[in-house]
């Protein structure tokens, strides 16, 4: 049944390959001597703010690897549960490894206490963004005991968060002087910490790959229980004979998914792994950068991907279709768009000048589904005649191509998804992402520390309350 699956990823692959043979290979890249010289524009946009051997996306090539692997080839024979450990490990896993990591994944997803908690607040009328973060934060208050008196930081050894900070009117200085950061849960030279009581139930400290397995669990079970709340319905308890995929179609809808929609899930979960330096991966490092926690940094990444610059464009796009209606009013649909000056959601990228390798294999398994379930039958076909319409106005000479947003709403639905629950489940997949790119960032750690220009005024006098 899964071959289907395969096919037509590897056709996908292919189409790839062929539309974009043309364009130059890149540089390879190598190690940089820093400090280094880059263009940096508002935003960050164009700084390299460290190396990374965790993922690399080209633009122009649609070209999305992780850790030298193509995304295409992961998503024909891989699964999340494998890619999650390349991610954080940088290897595939031997099966032995492989056991050992999916039955850690297995214990995880099971947060009776948390989810207790959870049932407490009134999550159903909570953005589902807002109780996933809620969520993180209980699964750290009950597994790591981080706040309990005993872990408090001894006076004297603490180190203030403005030892580390550079001085504004110096030139900053660059890795190779970074000799005074350290690495989390490592010893750091010279200073004694005091000797902690075990407690049964911890984890580690909040800091370690133990805690990324949990998260990258956890989230996904959080993840499903909202979604059941949102529904009315009780959270159910995962099954351990299912995968990560047809974990969360299963706690999410209560039925056990087919062999093909868990496949799909599962590739969607690939697909959504890691993007580079994306703005909530950059915020869950930044975090992790101050040695604060993995579950603050999954907080800060949640809250990233919540704001719809960034997660959330899917669900536009459903909004989208369905405002057009049906395939027969899409063209002066576009044409009314873009007189407006609007832009068509789902459409363009600011990395990928080619057809978004995500998008290439979304499309045709949204295809394989709108033909096996008809609920989402017309959203597909509104969609296909849409891209056809915007390529031909402004696609292939603009570089204009449908984004990974545009099929994967249609994808979701099929699967049983409710649109509320698509930025969550994009959170259920790149925890990953951010799991490793945090943990590759620990080895060399530097606090993130850029500058505003200031433009404000100087020498102001101060004029008291009653004279203003
Ligand atoms: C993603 C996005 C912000 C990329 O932005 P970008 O790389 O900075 O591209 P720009 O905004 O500079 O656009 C370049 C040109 O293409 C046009 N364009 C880009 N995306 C477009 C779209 N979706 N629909 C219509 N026109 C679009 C812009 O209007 C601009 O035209 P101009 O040169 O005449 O001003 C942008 O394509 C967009 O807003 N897309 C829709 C939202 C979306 O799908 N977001 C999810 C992204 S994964």
């Amino acid at each position: 049944m899964s071959d289907i699956i395969t096919d037509i990823i590897l056709k996908a692959a292919e189409k790839a390959r062929m539309e974009t043979s043309n364009e130059p290979e890149p540089k390879v890249t190598g190690p940089a001597e820093w400090p280094i010289n880059c263009t940096v524009g508002p935003g960050l946009e164009g700084a390299i703010a460290c190396e990374s051997k965790v993922g690399y996306v080209n633009g122009a090539k649609g070209w999305l690897i992780y850790r030298g692997y193509d995304i295409f080839d992961l998503c024909a024979y891989s699964n999340f549960e494998e890619v999650t450990y390349l991610l954080l490990h940088g290897e595939l896993p031997s099966r032995k490894q492989f056991e050992e990591f999916n039955s850690k994944l297995i214990k995880y997803r099971y947060l009776y206490k948390t989810l207790r908690l959870l049932v407490g607040f009134p999550v159903e009328k909570m953005n589902t963004m807002a109780a996933l973060r809620l969520g993180t934060n209980m699964m750290r208050q009950e597994f790591t005991f981080l706040d309990a008196d005993e872990d408090a930081p001894v006076k004297g050894e603490a180190i203030a968060s403005d030892d580390d900070s550079i001085a504004m009117e110096t030139q900053p200085l660059g890795g190779k002087n970074a000799t005074y950061e350290f690495r989390l849960g490592k010893k750091i030279k010279g200073l004694k910490r005091s000797k902690k009581k075990k407690i049964e139930t911890r984890i580690d400290d909040g800091s370690n790959i133990d805690t990324c397995y949990h998260l990258i669990s956890g989230v996904a079970t959080i993840t499903s229980a909202i979604s059941r709340l949102h529904q009315g319905r009780i959270p159910l308890e995962p099954d351990p004979k299912l995968s990560h995929a047809g974990n969360i179609l299963y706690m999410m809808t209560g039925e056990k998914p087919d062999p093909v929609a868990e496949r799909i899930m599962d590739v969607s979960l690939i697909l959504h792994a890691d993007h580079g330096m994306n703005a909530s991966t950059f915020a869950s490092m930044v975090v992790a950068s101050t040695l604060s926690d993995f579950y603050f940094s999954v907080g800060a990444g949640i809250g990233a991907l919540n704001g719809p610059l960034h997660g959330g464009a899917n669900q536009e796009v459903m909004k989208m279709l369905r405002e057009i209606g049906s395939p027969g009013n899409v063209e002066s649909w576009v044409a009314k768009a873009l007189a407006a000056k609007k832009k068509i959601t789902g459409f363009g990228h600011r990395v990928y000048k080619a057809y978004d390798p995500r998008a290439r294999i979304l499309e045709p398994l949204a295809e394989y589904l709108a033909g096996e379930y008809p609920v989402v039958k017309n959203d597909f076909l509104t969609a296909k005649r849409l891209e056809e319409e915007v390529l031909t106005r402004m696609g292939r000479e603009r570089k204009i191509f449908p984004n990974v947003d545009f099929y994967s709403g249609i994808v979701y639905n099929a699967l049983g998804v409710r649109s509320d629950m698509f930025t969550p489940v994009f959170a259920v997949s790149r925890v990953s992402g951010w799991a490793a790119r945090v943990l590759e960032y620990q080895q060399n750690n530097r606090i993130f520390r850029p500058r505003a220009l200031y433009t404000g005024a100087f020498n102001k006098e101060y004029i008291p309350p009653y004279k203003r």
